[in-house]
């Protein structure tokens, strides 16, 4: 038996659909510059970390001639950073694919495992015949990925050493905020060395947090949505078929809400958390609580002892106690390493950590849950962040709603039943086959990748842009990294790194979201998406973002 789906024999002859700018190949593309560019903030900082790097032009192609394109053949390594998301392998292709059609004699190599690869040197050579069983699949598979953060002069060097062992005259860096920061620092070295050698980055992320006015979008989120709104969907016909349960849906998504809004308007459900509201309007996790209580009982008088809540995984990070317990806790931890490090339990550290903290907020981790304590002590990833995806909110949650209710029911202000469920979706979605919209975007921004590093251009990332329109209509171009970066506290100190697009509180699709939320709390007014379709109207093939549909129907 064969070891690919049915699906998938057919999936491998979806041609994706390039953007009309790029079709008639490297010559007829004009590169046209901007103005000079600012980073978001700390101007000073950053200009002085990216001295080479610092106020590039934003680039645009559009028809014309270009005598640069295809003149020396080039060796392209690509790289895939951080966690999977859905096109991956077809960012591979687009950029393969432009490679090839500038010159057949250019090759492309991929770096195996992350950034890692780099610094071991291990990569494999991409051949049509390999690359031909992962055109439009999902998952990072073919090369794979890793979280290595590249910052010591010992890995820059190595980095080099390698690039130039390899006889690389470019690197395409794959990745999400701190990948792309990682991009950012590769290309501010090479620079300084002078060795003529570009680096580019894609903008990947199903956390949908790497976007502004020229990325509109990161690639994965749609398809990722996708597949929670399919499973959360199905989960509200459930409950309202049984009408026993409430379910706590956890969604990944990082810091910022985006994944839990855009499944929100996907399927309705009764209470959507947004990270960024509860951080704006400074409600402590009693608050938190108490608004959730307020829906159970007011649904439970209805007779309604059911419902369905999403929780951002980042919710955590941004409720305002949590908030600076974390901040602490980081510092904390990065200040006491080495003799953390030598304690063995998760029950010593704790002790011995709580020991080092103000006491308000030592008293807070012990007056927490003790799983969620011990959580909150795990690991950073390289780039310093808390892996919330380890953090279990909504069992923290359910505990509180469940002392609440009780408390209640004593004073004979509550009558109903609570009997909750917990779901974390995440990793289900990741390597999701993409959709239409990620298999042609995906596609569109490794074949601008390419066009990139044809044009000598660094220390950019790929934009593709105007998405709302067809796929022939949209824009491409690049804009340079460090436009996107600041200042921010990482693993205790201040580090440069890309900002994260949070959920914008004045922005439509929070203000579409603040219309609807009373009526889904107390109604079923439930959506059922279903499973991604791949064929048939164009109605539901080709569906974007309702975030996206929002966001752009504001320009
Ligand atoms: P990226 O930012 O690298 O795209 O990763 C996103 C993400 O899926 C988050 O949503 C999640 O919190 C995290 O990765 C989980 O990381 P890991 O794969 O290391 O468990």
């Amino acid at each position: 038996m064969a070891n690919v789906s049915e699906l998938q024999i057919e999936r491998r002859k979806f041609k994706p659909v390039l953007p009309d700018v790029l079709k008639n190949g490297s010559a007829s593309i004009k590169l046209v510059k901007g103005k000079a560019t600012q980073s978001v903030a700390d101007q000073d900082e950053i200009k002085e970390i990216f001295k080479n790097i610092y106020g590039l032009p934003e680039v645009r192609f559009k028809k014309g001639t270009n005598a640069v394109a295809a003149k020396k053949a080039i060796k392209v390594a690509v790289v895939l950073s951080g966690g999977q998301a859905p096109g991956g392998h077809n960012v591979i292709a687009g950029l393969f694919d432009g490679l090839k059609e500038a010159n057949s004699e250019n090759t492309l190599i991929g770096y195996l495992g992350g950034p890692s690869g780099i610094l071991e040197n291990k990569y494999k050579e991409i051949s049509k015949e390999l690359l031909c069983e992962y055109r439009n699949t999902g998952g990072f598979d073919f090369i794979q990925s890793g979280r290595t953060k590249i910052e010591t002069p010992e890995q820059f060097s190595l980095t080099k050493a390698n690039l130039l062992t390899s006889k690389v005259d470019a690197l395409v860096v794959v990745g999400g905020d701190d990948s792309n920061t990682n991009a950012a620092m590769i290309a501010e070295y090479l620079k300084k060395e002078n060795l003529g050698k570009c680096v580019v980055g894609v903008p990947k992320t199903i956390d949908g947090d790497l976007k502004n006015k020229y990325i509109e979008t990161s690639f994965g989120f749609d398809t990722a949505t996708k597949i929670y709104s399919e499973l959360v969907g199905n989960i509200c016909r459930d409950v309202n078929s049984a009408q026993k349960y409430w379910h706590f849906v956890r969604l990944m998504g990082r810091s910022a809400s985006h994944i839990t809004l855009e499944v929100g308007f996907k399927t309705q459900p009764n209470i959507v958390l947004v990270g960024e509201e509860i951080l704006s309007k400074n409600m402590k996790l009693a608050k938190v609580v108490e608004n959730i209580v307020d829906v159970i009982i007011r649904r439970s008088q209805a007779g309604k002892n059911f419902g369905v809540v999403l929780v951002p995984e980042g919710l955590i990070e941004f409720i305002p106690e949590m908030k600076e317990l974390i901040s602490v806790l980081n510092d904390t931890l990065a200040e006491n390493a080495d003799a953390v490090a030598k304690l063995s339990s998760i029950r010593d550290k704790k002790e011995f950590v709580c020991g080092k903290l103000p006491k308000e907020l030592s008293d807070l981790m012990k007056s927490l849950p003790a799983d969620i304590a011990s959580q909150l002590m795990l690991d950073r990833d390289p780039h310093g962040n808390v892996q919330v995806s380890l953090i279990e909110t909504e069992k923290l949650l359910i505990e509180m709603v469940h002392k609440k209710l009780s408390e209640l029911k004593k004073e004979n202000k509550y009558k109903g039943k609570f009997s909750a469920i917990t779901h974390f979706f995440g990793y289900e979605g990741r390597c999701g086959i993409p959709s239409n919209f990620d298999a042609n975007y995906t596609y569109a921004l490794g074949y601008n990748a390419a066009m990139l590093v044809i044009n000598g251009l660094t220390g950019y990332l790929s934009s593709v842009r105007n998405l709302v329109k067809s796929p022939e209509q949209w824009e491409c171009g690049g804009i340079p990294l460090t436009m996107m970066m600041n200042i921010e506290r990482r693993h205790g100190k201040e580090k440069p790194v890309i900002q994260k697009a949070l959920v914008d509180l004045d922005g439509k699709p929070f203000k579409e979201f603040v219309k609807n939320r009373d009526e889904w709390a107390v109604s079923e007014s439930y959506i059922f998406p279903g499973p991604i379709q791949y064929f048939g109207p164009a109605d539901v093939t080709d569906m974007m973002t309702r975030t996206l549909r929002y966001e752009q129907s504001e320009k």
